[in-house]
């Protein structure tokens, strides 16, 4: 059993002079027992601040941590039961492979015989058995990283810690090495907590993932749930890749279907983009009627009008083609109202010039609205 509990932690910096740079802002968040939780957020966010606290290699400014209900503000880092995976993997350089894996079991007195066999079964899960007389510089990065996480296996640790493990990969190790630790997470039945900038990565990773803003927690959810139901403008455009669209504008009563609200963008260029809500979204957006809102839809919810089966007239619009990227399965375009630019994800047998006017159609089941004063999303 490890449970980790984060209870309005707090991290400052202390600076030469001043009161110090406020950095982590009293988060809370539960990792539960075997649990996989990313924390993802953009550079500076305070992710690896907060893993570090975790670790003991940081101390804490405010709140608590705990790891199995005993609170380890004050317990040193050997002391608290878990293993850290780093960027840069902090191997030794002259130690081989079998070294480097049994140098923490060694330090902490543990018999030979437990420490040979803790080592090649450590070795046999991670493909490194061809490799353990070799020493580091002889191994290629996705190798060195497999070395770094057998030395925290080994350990058999209550909570694994890594920060951006990945980042130093190319792009095809980085594929392998995270199938990799995913299947670890299953077989060895461990508390993980990851730390990534990458939200793709986060999403395949993760039983949950933590969003982090400037030191706060923005949500915290399943992969599934962060990408479908956002609770606020970050989040929707953090998640997802090309991102969500937004549109600002106004709402106000359809003056064509009774009960039902219309969202025209703000837009003194050109024709404004028009639509009727369905009445699941005029219902989140009645308390904004006649106010400012922000309008996201996610690039496959925006259709062409030739190609989806059965467009709604009341839902469409009339955009510019700005660019067409062929991705292979599918096709990027890159629209623009003339006030706001927007992607569209749509067949790659679909042809458009650069240009061209085309009608568009917003799947309304899957758009969401946001109050631009705080950001949320309208519920
Ligand atoms: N030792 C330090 N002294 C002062 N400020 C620091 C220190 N370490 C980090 N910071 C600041 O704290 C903030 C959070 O840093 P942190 O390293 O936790 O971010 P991060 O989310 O891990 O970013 P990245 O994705 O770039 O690794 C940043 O503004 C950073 O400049
Ligand atoms: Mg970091």
């Amino acid at each position: 059993m490890a449970t980790v509990v984060i209870s309005n932690l707090e991290k400052v910096y202390s600076e030469a002079k001043g009161p110090g740079v406020k950095v982590v802002h009293g988060i809370n968040l539960e990792i539960k027992d075997r649990e996989f939780m990313v924390l993802v957020g953009p550079s500076g966010c305070g992710k690896s601040t907060t893993l570090r606290m975790v670790a003991g290699l940081e101390e804490i400014s405010g709140g608590t941590i705990s790891i199995d209900g005993t609170v380890v503000n004050n317990v040193l880092p050997k002391d608290r039961d878990i293993a850290m995976v780093f960027q840069n993997y902090a191997l030794y350089p002259h130690m081989s492979v079998y070294e480097n894996m049994a140098f923490g079991l060694k330090l902490r007195k543990f018999p030979k015989a437990e420490i040979d066999a803790r080592v090649r079964e450590a070795s046999a899960m991670l493909g490194l058995d061809a490799y353990l007389d070799r020493k580091p510089k002889a191994l290629s990065g996705g190798q060195r990283q497999r070395v770094a996480v057998g030395r925290a296996i080994v350990r058999k640790p209550k909570v694994f810690l890594f920060d951006e493990p990945l980042s130093n990969l190319d792009a095809k190790m980085r594929v392998s090495t995270r199938t990799e630790i995913s299947k670890l997470h299953a077989r060895l039945d461990a508390t993980m907590i990851y730390v990534t900038h990458d939200q793709v990565e986060a999403m395949t990773m993760g039983d949950r993932i933590c969003v982090m803003k400037d030191g706060r927690i923005m949500q915290v959810a399943t992969p599934l749930e962060l990408y479908n139901k956002p609770e606020n403008v970050f989040v929707a455009g953090f998640i997802g890749s090309p991102p969500m669209n937004f549109f600002k504008g106004r709402l106000q009563k359809s003056s064509t279907a009774a009960g039902l609200l219309e969202f025209t963008e703000t837009n003194d260029k050109a024709a404004p983009v028009r639509v009727t809500l369905d009445a699941a979204l005029s219902a989140k957006g009645a308390a904004h009627a006649g106010k400012e809102i922000i309008f996201g839809v996610r690039p496959e919810d925006v259709l062409d009008t030739a190609t989806s089966a059965s467009p709604n007239p009341a839902h469409t619009a009339e955009v510019k083609v700005e660019v067409s990227e062929p991705m292979g399965a599918e096709t990027y375009l890159y629209l623009s109202t003339g006030v706001t630019n927007f992607i569209a994800r749509v067949r790659p047998t679909d042809r458009f010039d650069v240009g061209q006017s085309v009608k568009v159609t917003f799947k309304m089941e899957a758009a969401h609205l946001f109050d631009p004063a705080t950001e949320h999303v309208l519920k």
